[in-house]
């Protein structure tokens, strides 16, 4: 196949001067496998990008798509809805912890954020707590890229080019330290770190903070299990202070963890879950947010009668195909028992992963159900050494995701123990040459 013109598609979190002098081009995809523009098969080691657990190329994602565009392509969100947007919603609610039950469309994980940080302040102040304004969130936390988001997340080089963000945001620290490498699973120190929360309160005065925010595994920085009993203590200093406590689930949703949310899997239930990625499948851009019912009907309940409740959507709120999308997708995961295929998987990776302690100058391995991260020693300019290797994999015949200097498996709950098995060993193949 011909390569494209590479001169006019800005890529997002690229180096795109490097990958226009060396591109790596994916031109289809089937199963747990990529195929390159030289017709190269490669194994997809982090299912596309969190969002393709059930595999790529699934007819029946397609099939659904295709019907609904020839069927009804467009339904006005604002004032209108169409029947698989309540269908979807309905499909979710059964799957969230119980209470969250009440489910808005977005179209990413960024706008989830966003309508997560609104929606609590919506719901503050329909209670008359309007004051509540602040936001708690953590450093070393991805929150997506739009400003709130961007706000409350904790990594200095998404944040450092634009500006001040959100006033009135302060952030915990994050839930790694030295004494937990090697580990995997839940990290026996470090629950106290939830106290920063705590500290907020004491110094801003809890009645000011409308949400704390947190992935309950951190999953853009490299895969930071939360503590034994840290999101506990974190629920218990929200509730005492009636913030609300918002997971954001973009990665950890839809079976990641072993359950349809890592709230379950750690039995901790906030009072709002933001989801995306695995939502389709990865087929269509979907985001959605869930709320407990009573943050909900706060809101309901305080607008007028007859008057719009909550300012806020999109165009492509709960778009049909969309929604499509996610009812074949949701569908998939229940028939064939993904989620329990993913905690199947879960003792191989593990396995597979810790085995490279030693395979290279590696100095973490940490990881929880279906997702691993492996620290890299910096080379001294940090993340040079990780993007090298990420070329490394890619040559080597594995997609992976490398942010900084730290490698992410997140495998596709399709895949089968040999491959996981595989990709850990192009890991391995690739580290021991460093
Ligand atoms: C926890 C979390 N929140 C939000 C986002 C942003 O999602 P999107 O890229 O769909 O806007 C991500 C993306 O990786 C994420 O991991």
């Amino acid at each position: 196949m011909d390569n494209p013109d590479l001169s006019h598609h800005w890529l997002p979190f690229s180096a795109n001067r490097a990958f226009a002098a060396d591109p790596r081009l994916l031109v289809s995809a089937d199963g747990v496998h990529y195929v390159d523009a030289g017709g190269r098969r490669l194994l997809d080691g982090v299912s596309g990008l969190f969002c393709v657990p059930a595999g790529h190329g699934r007819p029946e994602i397609a099939s659904a798509v295709s019907d609904q565009l020839r069927h009804l392509d467009f339904a006005p969100p604002f004032q209108f809805a169409h029947p698989d947007g309540f269908a979807l919603a309905g499909e979710l609610a059964g799957i969230l912890p119980p209470g969250l039950d009440r489910v808005f469309f977005v179209n990413s994980g960024s706008e989830a954020v966003e309508t997560a940080l609104k929606g609590a302040l919506a719901y503050h102040r329909a209670r008359g707590d309007a004051g509540r304004t602040r936001f708690v969130g953590r450093e070393r936390a991805y929150h997506g890229v739009n400003f709130g988001g961007l706000s409350v997340s904790g990594i200095v080089r998404n944040r450092e080019a634009f500006g001040t963000g959100l006033p009135g945001v302060s952030h915990m620290r994050a839930t790694w330290s030295p004494d937990q490498v090697f580990g995997w699973g839940q990290p026996s120190t470090g629950a106290d770190l939830a106290d920063d929360l705590q500290r907020a309160v004491d110094l801003y005065g809890g009645s000011n903070i409308a949400a704390v925010i947190v992935e309950p595994i951190s999953g853009s920085t490299g895969v930071l299990v939360p503590p034994e009993g840290y999101l506990e203590r974190l629920a218990e200093i929200a509730a005492a202070n009636g913030i609300l406590l918002i997971f954001d689930e973009v990665i950890t949703g839809f079976g990641r963890t072993g359950h349809a949310f890592a709230s379950q899997s750690f039995a901790v239930t906030p009072d709002i879950i933001t989801m995306a990625k695995a939502l389709t499948n990865g087929a269509i851009p979907m985001g959605a947010v869930a709320f407990r019912r009573g943050v909900h009907d706060a809101v309901i309940e305080a607008a007028p009668p007859g008057g719009i409740e909550f300012f806020h959507g999109y165009t492509w709120s709960a778009h049909p195909s969309a929604c499509a999308a996610a009812l074949a997708t949701l569908k998939i995961y229940r028939d064939e028992g993904l989620f329990e295929r993913s905690a199947h998987l879960a003792p191989t990776l593990q396995q597979a992963v810790l085995d490279l302690k030693g395979a290279g100058p590696i100095t973490d391995i940490r990881g929880f159900g279906l997702l691993a991260g492996i620290d890299l020693e910096t080379d001294g300019v940090p993340g040079r050494r990780g993007f090298a290797v990420l070329k490394q994999l890619f040559n080597a015949g594995l997609v992976a995701r490398v942010t900084n200097d730290t490698i992410i498996l997140a495998p596709p709950f399709v895949a089968t123990e040999t491959q996981i098995r595989e990709m850990v060993d192009i890991v391995r193949s690739v580290v021991a040459g460093l």
